[in-house]
């Protein structure tokens, strides 16, 4: 139920998208590549999503085999990454009504998708930098032997992927009993990703920038900040009284 009502406000919300602007408010992130040893190197850190709520949407028009897939979320796994400048912290402002929170330029936001496959095959790693001039970039990068490259192309086109879907995955009763299969879907275009960027943030300085991480998601609280302390040797706030909504 809850899979079926976020699919949907996506879907709406795609639309309405792609309507009513029809060109990217943003631009790119500032590196085409990524060998796999310097995408390592700026140690992501996971954090949880605010809620299930709304979710973002990962492809359209999934075909498996030739059938077309009513849940296709059924066939990804996927997390949510945040890497902050070394030594840096996010500025926190806060006043009666809601406390608000500013990245530094360079800080990175990762959603990556990956196919429920025996290779974990990488599908899409979806990022969103802060960039100079209080700007975001948003791309997809893709990869391959080298390492991560980003999809220049602003509009949607159709991919194929040849896969070996694990029959052990989470739901592994929604997956065909399938050993290789072929996957066609068509990507989500980057010139919709700041429309929903742009309208759905909560708590940033401009409005704009990661939908999931802010002052309201419970799951970015003092527990989560520790950790990324013990992981990278700095607090993520720059006052750490502030960090919380009120
Ligand atoms: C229909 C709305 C929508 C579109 C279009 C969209 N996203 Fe998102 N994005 C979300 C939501 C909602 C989340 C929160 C995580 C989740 O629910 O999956 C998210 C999460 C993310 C994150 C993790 C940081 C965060 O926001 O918490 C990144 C990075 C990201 N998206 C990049 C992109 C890129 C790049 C594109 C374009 C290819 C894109 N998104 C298109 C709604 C959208």
């Amino acid at each position: 139920m809850i899979n079926t009502l976020s699919a949907l406000t996506c879907l709406v919300c795609l639309a309405v998208a792609s309507t009513s602007y029809g060109q990217s408010l943003e631009g790119f992130p500032s590196q085409d590549f990524y060998s796999l040893e310097a995408l390592d190197g700026l140690q992501w850190m996971e954090y949880q999503k605010a809620s299930e709520e709304r979710s973002a949407p990962i492809a359209k028009q999934v075909v498996v085999d030739g059938v077309r897939q009513r849940n296709p979320a059924e066939f990804f796994n996927e997390r949510l990454l945040f890497s902050l400048p070394k030594g840096q912290a996010i500025q926190v402002t806060a006043n009666e009504e809601a406390t608000k929170w500013d990245f530094p330029v360079g800080t990175r936001f990762a959603h990556e998708i990956r196919f429920k496959d025996r290779d974990q095959t990488y599908f899409e790693f979806r990022m969103l930098e802060r960039l100079k001039d209080q700007k975001w970039g948003f791309g997809v990068y893709r990869k391959n032997t080298e390492g991560f490259v980003l999809n220049k192309n602003s509009h949607s086109e159709e991919l194929v992927f040849e896969l070996h879907l694990d029959k052990n995955a989470q739901n592994p009763s929604e997956l065909p009993l399938m050993s290789a299969s072929q996957m066609k879907l068509q990507n989500i275009p980057q010139k919709v990703c700041a429309m929903c960027h742009q309208r759905a943030s909560l708590g940033s300085i401009d409005g704009s920038g990661p939908c999931d991480f802010h002052p309201l998601n419970p799951n970015l609280g003092e527990t989560w900040a520790k950790s990324f302390s013990d992981q990278n040797g700095w607090w993520p706030f720059v006052d750490k009284e502030l960090a919380h909504q009120p």
